[in-house]
């Protein structure tokens, strides 16, 4: 009898895919000195979690992929498809599951980057319908604070004269 063929499926990010995970972002080498991938986790579980998938064949994981949405821009990271598994539409799939829950929270409008060293990747957002924005993408460090969480803006009184 033939095998049953292996089967993809999305799902949300749980705490014990953490280590597959991050095993995966590295052999997609998707982790440089300055991304901290743990630590990346640790704050998108903090922060609209319900924006972090996972594909896996089979049981087990085989790609990611990230989102956020700020109210005026949605964004995508860590989109990593298994090397072994890669041109077979996965990352497509990938894509379109963050895309469309981007869509449902009313997002207009997906940004993402891609890092001058990853040219090959440009033709397969292309035929996402993504374009260059024509734009140049700046980008600060800030030090990490202890809870990022922030549900109001406080209120600040400036004293100043208006007359
Ligand atoms: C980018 C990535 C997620 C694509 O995943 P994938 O599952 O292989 O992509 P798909 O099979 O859905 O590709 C859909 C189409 O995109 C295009 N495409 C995909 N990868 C491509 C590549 N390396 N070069 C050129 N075109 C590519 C093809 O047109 C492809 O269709 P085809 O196979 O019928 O020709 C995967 O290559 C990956 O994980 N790369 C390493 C991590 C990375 O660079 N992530 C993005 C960071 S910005």
């Amino acid at each position: 009898m033939r095998d049953k063929s292996p089967e993809f499926k999305i799902r949300s990010y749980q705490a014990s895919d953490e280590s597959a995970v991050i095993d995966l972002w590295h052999r997609c080498n998707l982790v440089v000195p300055q991304n901290k991938p743990k630590k990346d986790i640790e704050m998108k579980l903090k922060i609209q979690p319900d924006l972090f998938f996972v594909g896996t064949v089979s049981g087990r994981i085989a790609a990611t992929v990230m989102a956020g949405y700020d109210g005026h821009r949605g964004w995508i990271y860590y989109l990593a498809v298994d090397p072994d598994y890669q041109r077979k539409q996965i990352g497509h799939r990938m894509m379109e599951k963050a895309e469309s829950e981007l869509q449902k929270l009313g997002c207009p409008k997906i940004n993402l980057q891609v890092r001058t060293s990853n040219q090959a990747v440009i033709s397969f957002y292309e035929r996402l319908g993504f374009s260059n924005d024509d734009v140049i993408g700046l980008g600060k460090r800030r030090p990490p604070s202890p809870d990022t969480r922030c549900s109001s803006v406080p209120e600040i009184i400036y004293n100043i004269r208006l007359d």
